[in-house]
């Protein structure tokens, strides 16, 4: 009887470690975790016009990307030069789910001043801010390749079709305020129905 039980609970043991590995191997990848907003002075800053679609600003940026510009800054040495991150913990930007959560300011925010208490440093002294927007122009293409950022609909669209947007007629004023439907004449309204 004992052994039978200890048999099962061994059973059981290997049953559980499977599965926990086959857990852990399916969902291996991290979680999608948004990033925090933009602090106020990056809120309003904004990839120059035509950079997305530039093929010699996104070759610029990979040149910094893979530390040809200067051997300083070697993005590459931990995010991959195939994007593939090399460093642990150095965000993978081929996850075109988690970095479509990243608007062009959080994205330029982060590569100016890093991410404390990571091995992402703070870039700002070593990249002009031209510089910073080519390297970005580059490393989007991982995972968001032919995308561009809208500001308007605080979305990625494809290359070409931000700013276009305004399907939903944006606010011109105007129209809100057309006259007032006559009020009065609520036939219903008040007295409460009298159950009879
Ligand atoms: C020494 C390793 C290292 C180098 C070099 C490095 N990074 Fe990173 N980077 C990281 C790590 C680690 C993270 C993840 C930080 C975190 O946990 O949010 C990261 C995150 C990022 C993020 C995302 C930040 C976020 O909020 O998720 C961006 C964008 C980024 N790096 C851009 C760059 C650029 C551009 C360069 C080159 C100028 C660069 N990195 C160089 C290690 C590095």
């Amino acid at each position: 009887m004992k052994r039978k039980n200890r048999a099962w609970v061994r059973v059981l043991l290997a049953v559980g470690v499977a599965g926990a590995g086959l857990i852990v191997s399916a969902c291996g990848e991290e979680p999608i975790v948004p990033p925090p907003p933009a602090p106020p002075e990056y809120a309003d800053q904004h990839m120059p016009a035509g950079y997305w679609s530039d093929p010699d600003i996104i070759e610029q940026g990979r040149q910094i990307f893979i530390g040809a510009e200067n051997i300083d800054v070697n993005c590459a040495s931990c995010h991959g030069k195939d994007g593939k991150p090399k460093k642990a913990g150095a965000r993978d930007f081929r996850r075109t789910d988690q970095m479509k959560l990243y608007s062009d300011s959080v994205w330029f925010w982060r590569v100016s001043e890093g991410v404390k208490g990571t091995k992402m440093k703070p870039w700002k002294s070593k990249l002009s801010e031209d510089d910073r927007w080519k390297v970005i122009a580059y490393e989007r293409t991982f995972g968001l390749k032919g995308m561009e950022y809208d500001v308007v609909k605080a979305a990625w669209v494809p290359v070409g079709t931000a700013g276009s947007a305004s399907e939903d007629g944006a606010a011109e004023g105007g129209q809100a305020d057309k006259a007032p439907v006559d009020g009065a004449g609520s036939e219903k309204g008040s007295p409460e129905e009298t159950p009879q």
